[in-house]
């Protein structure tokens, strides 16, 4: 019997084209999605889905025995703006669904796993410009505690108990697909739809706050190219870059398609979140360890979202 892969958290920003591009790879047939809510259409239609609760680990054994899953993708996650404003849910859901991974792979139902970690760990203290793999970090958010709590658990459960786990430190992901949902990053996906729309968007972060951000398919190439990898030589959360910018910059190279497109600022508690975070990202060790190189720049970026949401450029 073939084994297959599960998704948890498949109607998710990246859980919904993680599905659509590993059923690509591997057949529709091979890759079960699940969520607690029903997700994309694309999603849906082209293979199984299960409703899962991750808080709960004997629905995710329930769903890995039926399938026969050997590996797992876990994409739950309660972000960083929507974190802050229920702390303790949020430390709940995103290490409680880990815990319950970690544990069904140390007992052996599953034998890899993907947890993505984000720049978020970083904090204050951490240097600002090519912050490195191994440095300073004070996360100053319960999203970013919870994920750096989290890379130290996967580590623990690594060292402990020889649980392959991958990982990888977004940084902001910009997609067409779905919408993020209460990220300190998702004005750099709602300025695509409100440029379109009204030709005008008012951003929660300052003109020139500059962040790390990636195109989704660069996001998902890394995720499976790590995933893939035989040679990986400790468990590491790879920190992976693409290109930074600042709303100010990214304006620009949307006027460029839309001319008449305006932006106006007035910042919330957002800008307090990403005046910790890092301005761009040394990814050396992930291009060393496993040949990660991003593909898709700012301009690709750009025509691709307004593509992708039929404004044709
Ligand atoms: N995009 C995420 C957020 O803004 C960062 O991992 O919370």
């Amino acid at each position: 019997m073939t084994s297959k892969i599960l998704i948890i958290g498949s109607s998710g920003q990246i859980g919904t084209e993680l599905v659509l591009k590993l059923r690509q790879i591997h057949g529709n047939e091979n890759i079960i999605a699940s969520d607690v809510r029903v997700g994309n259409y694309e999603v849906m239609k082209s293979g199984v889905f299960e409703i899962l609760d991750a808080t709960k680990k004997d629905d995710i054994l329930k769903i890995i025995k039926k399938h026969h899953i050997k590996q797992v993708y876990l994409m739950v996650a309660m972000l960083s703006a929507i974190a802050e404003k229920i702390p303790k849910r949020a430390w709940e859901l995103n290490m409680n669904t880990l815990f319950n991974v970690l544990d069904l792979a140390k007992d052996g139902f599953i034998d890899k796993v993907f947890w993505p970690s984000s720049i978020a760990i970083f904090g204050p203290s951490s240097p600002k410009k090519d912050t490195p793999q191994h440095t300073i970090m004070d996360p100053t958010t319960v999203y970013g505690i919870s994920k750096l709590a989290g890379e130290n658990w996967c580590n623990y459960y690594h060292n402990k108990f020889g649980v392959d786990i991958r990982s990888i430190r977004y940084p902001g992901i910009i997609s067409y697909k779905t919408i993020p949902g209460g990220g300190t990053t998702d004005y750099a996906v709602e300025i695509f739809h409100e440029a379109i729309k009204n030709k005008t968007y008012k951003s929660f972060l300052s003109e020139d706050t500059i962040l790390p951000m990636m195109y989704m398919d660069d996001a998902i190439d890394a995720t499976i190219k790590l995933m893939k990898n035989k040679n990986i030589p400790k468990y590491e959360s790879y920190n992976i870059a693409a290109m930074n910018f600042s709303p100010k910059e990214l304006s620009t190279a949307i006027q460029k398609y839309i001319p008449d497109f305006t932006i106006t600022y007035k910042d919330d508690s957002r800008q307090e979140i990403a005046n910790t975070w890092p301005q761009s990202i040394d990814d050396n060790q992930a291009k060393k360890d496993w040949n990660w190189k991003s593909k898709v720049s700012l301009d690709q970026l750009v025509k691709s979202m307004l593509n992708g949401l039929n404004y044709n450029v």
